[in-house]
């Protein structure tokens, strides 16, 4: 009967805050205590299977710099396997040294997101794949080119045929199935967290099993960091000061504006900086941001008081989202 209660009250509360302020972004209030460790860790539905040969192509075209339009960059450029599958920047720069206004993020995991971009504007892996190619500030070329200049090459076709047989060859449709058959198999390992909820007590220091409480309960970072990626897969403003109107660009909407996707947070210590504008460049920088940062606006979450010792409990949790898998 109290566990029926509690998770009425849970249902009603946004409900009745967002009556109250009339505003779509009224976020629950903290559960009062930790949601169990077991909701952060329960598998995620299988990803679409590709075939090895899939795979071993898209890893290929990857890290191929015939991709770009002068031939200086590939999407490994950018996107890192050594950290994270990020550039350790705080905003990329793409072909000709172009500055780009957005972070590159880290990939792991990314097969999971429902939209990507931190905006949401594609919707599958194989659409994202070829903007980054087309985009005249990142890699600036002309997908059917590049796809002409792959099939000049036999070794290229060769791989292509194995990869769809039967199918079309080398065309710009199956050289983004084959990127994003390759993405989807950045899957995150077991991290120590997921070996402590689990059951095995010791695989996390007693910091980060309070800073787990922490972020499961008063500090209220579970309401959008949640399930086993740590991501709700929804658009939220976290009070960021800069002025990308993010998911409102693509909405129209102005209660958008600000707002971005919810990262995941699995992996999250091999990629700084952090956030769209990789404006915090540390871990300890994030929650300091959500205790003293958060800029008041309409949407915008409020701040959570934190202690010094609180903090650091919660970069230490985080830091145990981190899995023993390194290079991909
Ligand atoms: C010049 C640097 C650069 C290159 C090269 C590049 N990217 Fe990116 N990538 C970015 C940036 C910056 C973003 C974030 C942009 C945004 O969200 O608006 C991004 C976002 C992404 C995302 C979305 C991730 C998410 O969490 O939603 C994927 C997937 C991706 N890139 C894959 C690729 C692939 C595949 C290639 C090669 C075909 C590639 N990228 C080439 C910089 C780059
Ligand atoms: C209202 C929803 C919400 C709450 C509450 C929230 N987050 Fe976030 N978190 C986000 C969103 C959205 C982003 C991405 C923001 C951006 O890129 O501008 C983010 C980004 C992050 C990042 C950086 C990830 C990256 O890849 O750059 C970390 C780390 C993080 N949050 C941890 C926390 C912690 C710890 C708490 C609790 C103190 C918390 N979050 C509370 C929604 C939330």
């Amino acid at each position: 009967m109290k566990a029926f209660l509690y998770r009425w009250m849970i249902r009603l509360t946004p409900l009745a805050a967002a009556l109250l302020s009339g505003c779509n972004y009224a976020y629950p209030a903290p559960p009062s205590r930790p949601a169990a460790p077991s909701a952060f860790t329960r598998a995620p539905a299988a990803l679409a299977a590709a075939t090895p040969a899939q795979v071993a192509l898209g890893r290929a075209l990857f890290h191929d710099t015939r991709l770009s339009g002068d031939g200086s960059l590939s999407c490994a450029s950018c996107h890192q396997p050594e950290l994270g599958f990020g550039d350790g920047r705080a905003t990329g720069v793409g072909i000709g040294g172009t500055k780009l206004k957005r972070h590159t993020p880290g990939l792991w995991n990314v097969g999971f997101a429902p939209a990507l971009f931190v905006d949401g504007r594609a919707a599958t892996l194989e659409e994202q794949a070829l903007m980054p190619v087309a985009n005249p500030d990142e890699m600036g070329a002309d997908p059917a080119k590049v796809a002409a200049r792959l099939a000049a090459d036999p070794a290229m076709r060769a791989r292509f045929a194995a990869a769809f047989p039967g199918g079309p060859a080398v065309t710009p449709a199956t050289m983004a199935r084959a990127i994003a058959a390759y993405e989807r198999t950045m899957v995150s390992g077991a991290a120590p967290f997921d070996r402590w909820a689990a059951g095995s007590a010791g695989s996390m220091a007693p910091a980060a099993v309070r800073g787990y409480a922490l972020f499961a309960g008063r500090a209220g970072c579970a309401r959008c960091h949640n399930g086993w990626a740590l991501s709700d897969g929804k658009y939220h403003d976290v009070g960021l000061p800069d002025t990308d109107p993010g998911r409102g660009a693509i909405t129209g909407r102005r209660r958008d504006d600000h707002a971005f996707r919810t990262p995941s947070l699995r992996e999250i210590g091999r990629a700084p900086p952090y956030m769209h504008d990789g404006s915090l460049p540390s871990l300890a920088a994030v929650v300091d941001h959500y205790a003293d940062g958060v800029v008041a606006r309409r949407g915008a979450p409020a701040r959570v008081a934190l202690t010094a010792a609180e903090r650091r409990d919660l970069v230490a949790f985080l830091e145990a989202l981190d899995s023993d898998a390194v290079v991909h």
